[in-house]
């Protein structure tokens, strides 16, 4: 008989059972941060260790358990061996400890070190591939070549080196460009999958066709200009966020082919859409309040990023899991975690709006948010374990 593979066999050929379940554990920490602060239970001021928490970690486990079991796949490359695997947990969990520890300039080194790590395993299986990812993926490589510039500013500037601009530089290629690109880079793909159109098809072949080309371009074009604009905050930030929303939104726009008129009504596409949404308004928002960017920033954190990232997760575990069948049902938890996601939200950046009551309402917002993130781990994580093959 032959033995069923173990669970690290398992995430080695699809790591984002691992780092799916650490990422929501971390984040749930990262928010947690507030409600503690605000009831007296911390001392400490948590600005620096929630915003690590939440990129590198919260964030950071998402992106390294979609990517690392999508890009072998996308390239037609091995899955990771053990030795990669572990170097990547090793490296993850020491950025976590390191920043829980309140040691950030460590922390930030590690996690450096697990940017170029992974991006080095990525790269290698790039030249080795037998297929070539979809065009929208360049973003993809704008996006780690954000987040390892982004740290590397941090920690330049940690060392008491570089200037203002460079912090604020470092800390929007970080916050901001690092996940913005890869969620252009890769909603490019997804969505035409969640909205269940045809895909646009590419000769099978490690060249590229004129069409893929001219997509490539496109796309080239769009992250030059958005690092662009990163650049030149500092100088106009409400020009900047203006041009920004309208670069974010036009390659969206782009992607998705509305004169067909056949947008289903499932709750996955639903978050999809409603997420992408919330990216564009709240990239537009420090344009009109320049004062309340870091509550605009929330807007693309919670309605954006973490709604995206928990709807895209759930297809992935039921995917993988061989749940496909759920997709077109109502999946009344996920209706539920993106109602509770919108509620927190919403009181986070009236927080700002609001200084007599920002200590409540920024703890109501941290329960709403860990509320949807306990919800959804405990409907969806269960499934990580189940292999479709
Ligand atoms: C839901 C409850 C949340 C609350 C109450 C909250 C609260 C805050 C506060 C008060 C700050 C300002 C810190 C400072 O003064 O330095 C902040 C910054 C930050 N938060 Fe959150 N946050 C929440 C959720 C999130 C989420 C879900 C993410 C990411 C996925 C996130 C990422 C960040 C980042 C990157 C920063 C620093 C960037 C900036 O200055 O805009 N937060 N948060």
């Amino acid at each position: 008989m032959v033995r069923p593979p173990s669970f690290f066999e398992l995430c080695r050929a699809e790591p984002f059972r691992i780092f799916f379940p650490l990422g929501l554990l971390v984040g749930i920490s990262g928010v947690s941060l507030w409600p503690l602060y605000f009831s007296g239970l911390h001392k400490f001021y948590p600005g620096v260790m929630h915003a690590r928490m939440m990129i590198e970690g919260f964030l950071g486990a998402f992106v390294l358990g979609f990517l690392g079991t999508a890009m072998p796949r996308l390239t037609g490359t091995g899955p990771f061996s053990r030795l990669e695997l572990t170097t990547l947990l090793a490296l993850y969990i020491g950025a976590v400890g390191t920043h829980i520890a309140e040691r950030y300039l460590a922390a930030d080194c590690i996690f450096l070190a697990l940017l170029i790590t992974f991006a080095l395993l990525m790269g290698k299986r790039f030249t080795r591939r037998t297929d070539l990812p979809p065009p929208g993926f360049l973003l993809v490589i704008f996006g780690f070549f954000n987040a390892i510039a982004g740290t590397a500013l941090l920690i330049h500037g940690s060392l008491g080196e570089g200037s203002a601009h460079s912090a604020l530089f470092g800390t929007q290629l970080l916050y901001q460009g690092f996940v913005l690109y890869l969620v252009l880079g890769v909603g490019g793909f997804l969505l035409p999958r969640f909205l269940q159109l045809p895909e646009p098809e590419f000769p099978e072949s490690r060249t590229p066709s004129p069409e893929w080309n001219k997509r490539a371009a496109f796309a080239l074009a769009i992250g030059f200009l958005l690092l662009a604009t990163f650049a030149a905050d500092l100088w106009a930030p409400r020009w900047m966020a203006l041009t920004r929303a309208i670069l974010a939104g036009t390659f969206l726009f782009t992607q998705i082919p509305f004169h067909r008129n056949v947008i289903p009504r499932l709750t996955l596409t639903a978050g999809l859409l409603a997420a992408l949404f919330f990216i564009v308004i709240g990239l537009v928002f420090p344009a009109l309040w320049p004062a309340q960017r870091v509550a605009a920033d929330h807007m693309v954190f919670i309605g954006g990023f973490t709604l995206l990232t928990l709807t895209v997760a759930t297809r992935v575990v039921l995917g993988h899991g061989g749940q496909s069948h759920l997709f077109t049902t109502g999946l009344p938890f996920l209706k539920n975690t993106i109602l509770l996601l919108l509620a927190g939200m919403i009181l986070r950046v009236a927080g700002d709006f609001i200084p007599a009551n920002r200590g409540s309402l920024l703890s109501y917002a941290s329960y709403l948010w860990m509320f949807a993130a306990i919800l959804w781990g405990w409907c969806v994580l269960p499934k990580v374990r189940i292999s479709d093959q």
